[in-house]
């Protein structure tokens, strides 16, 4: 299966400022998604020029988006899974990731799970961050499975390269769970999809209004 691994921060890194944190937790979820024997790739937000004005990619009209955000939609449409990597930014995710996301149609994304894996510098590990992505993944319709990870002083328990630092067998245990339930999902989702049809329940693709109730 492919995966999509969000990175969800557009900082500026140079030195001497602090580390983009977001890279290492983003190369350590790719290496335990290779591990399972599944294709992964990270969508880095600083790779895409997304302009000062937002204009989603559906906005465009048919053919007409820049190429790199056409060929992202692509890959969002043919990927099985996503893992969305955030910061805590103001006890909410990380607006980049929101902005960047926002992007795209929800249809592009629906019909497969979604793992949400949060970090921080301080101590909760983006824990608060991660209620309100609940909201934000499953209205776009790639629903979050249940374990979340929380890493809390990123910058101390992986290094540069997205290695562990300490207790390597206990964090990627730890991970692993969210990612093994996200692998399971994509398995069923994906079957769900070849086999049935999901345009069975009515796609909402004319007006917001016909999500209204009668
Ligand atoms: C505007 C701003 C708000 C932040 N708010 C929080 C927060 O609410 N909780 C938290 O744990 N860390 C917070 N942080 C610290 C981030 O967790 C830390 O900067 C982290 O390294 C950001 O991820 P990045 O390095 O991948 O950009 C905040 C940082 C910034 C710049």
């Amino acid at each position: 299966m492919k995966f999509l691994i969000f990175l969800g921060s557009a900082r500026d890194s140079t030195p001497p400022r602090p580390a983009r944190l977001g890279q290492r937790v983003s190369l350590m979820c790719h290496r335990l998604i290779a591990e399972r024997a599944h294709d992964a790739r990270i969508i880095d937000p600083l790779e895409y020029d997304m302009g000062g004005i937002f204009k989603p990619h559906f906005a465009y009209g048919e053919g007409r988006a820049p190429r790199a955000l056409s060929d992202l939609a692509e890959e969002i449409s043919a990927a099985d899974g996503y893992v969305m990597v955030s910061p805590e930014y103001n006890h909410s995710m990380s607006p980049a990731l929101a902005h960047l996301l926002n992007h795209f149609g929800a249809s592009r994304f629906a019909w497969k799970p979604s793992a949400i894996v949060t970090y921080s510098a301080g101590q909760w590990g983006g824990a608060r961050a991660s209620m309100g992505m609940r909201g934000f993944l499953s209205e776009l319709g790639c629903l979050p499975v249940s374990a979340m990870s929380h890493l809390p002083k990123a910058q101390e328990v992986l290094d540069d390269a997205g290695a562990w630092t300490t207790g390597p067998a206990e964090w990627d245990g730890y991970v692993g769970r969210t990612l093994g339930q996200l692998e399971w999902w994509a398995e069923a989702a994906q079957r769900q999809r070849l086999e049935g049809d999901t345009e069975a329940t009515g796609a909402f693709d004319r007006a917001p209004s016909q999500r209204n109730a009668p």
